[in-house]
Order: structure tokens, then C-alpha cells, then sequence
């Protein structure tokens, strides 16, 4: 099965320190999420794992080899995938096309050495061209997918952003506000999705502010906070963790009324840009 470890990771911007000593590990068939409130520092630490930009300090390994060194494509090739937080897709091309562009992410890698795409059941042996299909199957998304993504509504353009990752064959995939823009059923069914995934052995990374999917598929999570973890364990912990309530609320929590799954997922949507937040996030 495998794992990501990532330790003591550190990104300096200027003077500013937006990650600070970041250590969490993720193993296949879990769904951890990191969350916290805008500004923490959860894309810079996505961001900072991929090598999209390079750390100031800390360390970063996949399946216990270190991928610190390597570029950004080495690491989506060795099985580091990610979505992003401003969807990332090729809106003039169709919803095939799209997933289509995953298979390149991992050209040039013997099939021997690629990952099976488990999560797919359709075995190591799948033509790309049938594992392309059953992506698409998986997703919903094969009567849509001779359509350009420009023209579907966010839900399925995060659905087809998804479907490009997975065609990478990723071991860890990284998610950074998937369920934004979602409707409520859709925001369900891609919580069933993302349990199915893990379930067939995928590492999911979930940052996401929609706290009800949070606490509802994640085993595990890591709250940062100024760029630091300020809370780690597991949901039922996290959500009457004293330290994780000031930081979303702002203030130390006293009011039990506050206390819960609830006051989280509100403060979070406050953070979430319905209210001050901490700015200058993306
Ligand atoms: N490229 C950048 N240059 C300078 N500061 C940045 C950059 N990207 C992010 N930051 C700052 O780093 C902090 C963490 O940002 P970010 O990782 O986007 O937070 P989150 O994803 O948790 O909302 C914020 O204070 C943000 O303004
Ligand atoms: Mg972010």
C-alpha cells in the first residue's frame, strides 16, 4: 500500500512564513483532510508536495522513496496527483479530451513500472483507450464526454479535473477544494466517490471547507493554522478540539453551543469569504 510522508515542510514568502514546520503522512486506502481556516496554508503545502514551488526546508516521500528533489511532472509520474483550488482544466476541449490529457502525465513510463489502476477494477492490463472509458463510467460523465468542459456546469468540470487525475494513475491524490462550487447531492455523491477510491487503496489528501463531507469521510485530519498543525487526530477529536475552534472562530471558544461539527463548518464558512477571513488566500 502506499504512503506519502511529508516532514517538517517549510515555505517562506519574503518574510513571511506560510507553512511552518509541517509534518503528516497519508497511506493508500485513507482519506485525511487537512483543513483550516483561508490563509493557513493548505494550497502552499499542496503546492510545496507536488513541487510546484520549493520549500524552505522539510522533506517529502512517496512509497519511502525522497521525491524533495524531483520536478514537478517527475512527481506526478512517480503517482503525487492533485486537483486544484481554481479548477484546472482545458475548458475548449471535450470531457474525453480532458482525461485523455492524464495518460500523457505518465507517458514514457514502462507499464511494469506504472501503478495498476486498482481503483478502476479494470486491472493492470486495461488498454489506455479502455481505461480512458471506464474513468469516464466511474465519474458519470460518458454522455457528456464528446461535450467541451467550457460548457458544463462546475460540478461536472470538477468531476472531468478528477477524471484527469486519475487517468495519471496517482498512488496519493491531493484535492484541494473538490466540493466547491457543488450542489448538495453532488457534494454527497462525490463523498461516496472519494470513499469508493480509497476504498480500492487510494491515499486521499482532502483540503476542503465544506466541513460536513470533512467529517464525514475523513479518518484522519491535520488542522493548520498560520502555517502550523495545531490539531491532528481523528474527526470526532478535532471537532471539540479547543485550539481548532479559537482558530476558526477567532477567539477561544466558551460557549458550548459552539462547540461541534457545526460551529466549525460555520466559522468555516465565514473563512470561506462570508465574512473577514484572513485574506489574501488563493
Ligand atoms: N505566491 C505567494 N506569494 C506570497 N504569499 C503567498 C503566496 N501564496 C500564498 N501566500 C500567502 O501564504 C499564506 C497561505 O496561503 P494559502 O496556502 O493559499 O492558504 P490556504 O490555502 O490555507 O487558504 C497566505 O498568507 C497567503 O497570502
Ligand atoms: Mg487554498
Amino acid at each position: 500500500m502506499s504512503s506519502l510522508e511529508v516532514t517538517d515542510l517549510s515555505v517562506r514568502f519574503g518574510g513571511h512564513l506560510a507553512v511552518g514546520g509541517v509534518s503528516l503522512r497519508v497511506d493508500g486506502g485513507r482519506i485525511c483532510g487537512l483543513i483550516g481556516p483561508n490563509g493557513a496554508g493548505k494550497t502552499t503545502t499542496f503546492n510545496a508536495i507536488c513541487g510546484v514551488i520549493t520549500p524552505t526546508s522539510g522533506r517529502v516521500v512517496l512509497d519511502g522513496r525522497d521525491v524533495s528533489k524531483l520536478s514537478t511532472h517527475q512527481r506526478a509520474r512517480v503517482g503525487i496527483g492533485r486537483t486544484f483550488q481554481r479548477l484546472e482544466v482545458f475548458s475548449s476541449l471535450t470531457v474525453r479530451d480532458n482525461v485523455r490529457v492524464g495518460l500523457e502525465i505518465r507517458k514514457g513510463w514502462s507499464r511494469r513500472r506504472a501503478p495498476a489502476p486498482a481503483f478502476l477494477a479494470g486491472g493492470a492490463d486495461i488498454s489506455p483507450v479502455d481505461e480512458v472509458e471506464l474513468i469516464l463510467q466511474r465519474l458519470q460523465l460518458t454522455e457528456l464526454a464528446d461535450l467541451p468542459v467550457g460548457s458544463l456546469p462546475t460540478g461536472q468540470a470538477r468531476l472531468v479535473e478528477l477524471g484527469l487525475a486519475l487517468a495519471a494513475r496517482p498512488r496519493v491524490l491531493l484535492l484541494d477544494e473538490p466540493a466547491s462550487g457543488l450542489d448538495e447531492r453532488e457534494t454527497v455523491d462525490f463523498g461516496n466517490l472519494l470513499v469508493d477510491l480509497a476504498g480500492a487503496g487510494l491515499g486521499i489528501l482532502l483540503v476542503e471547507h465544506d466541513i460536513s463531507l470533512v467529517m464525514r469521510v475523513c479518518e484522519h485530519l491535520s488542522v493548520l493554522d498560520f502555517g502550523q498543525v495545531i490539531a491532528a487526530g481523528d474527526p470526532v477529536a478535532i471537532r471539540s478540539n479547543e485550539a481548532v475552534l479559537a482558530a476558526y472562530l477567532g477567539a477561544p471558544a466558551g460557549d458550548d453551543e459552539l462547540v461541534g461539527a457545526a460551529a466549525i463548518a460555520e466559522a468555516a464558512g465565514h473563512a470561506n469569504g462570508h465574512g473577514p477571513g484572513r485574506g489574501g488566500a488563493s
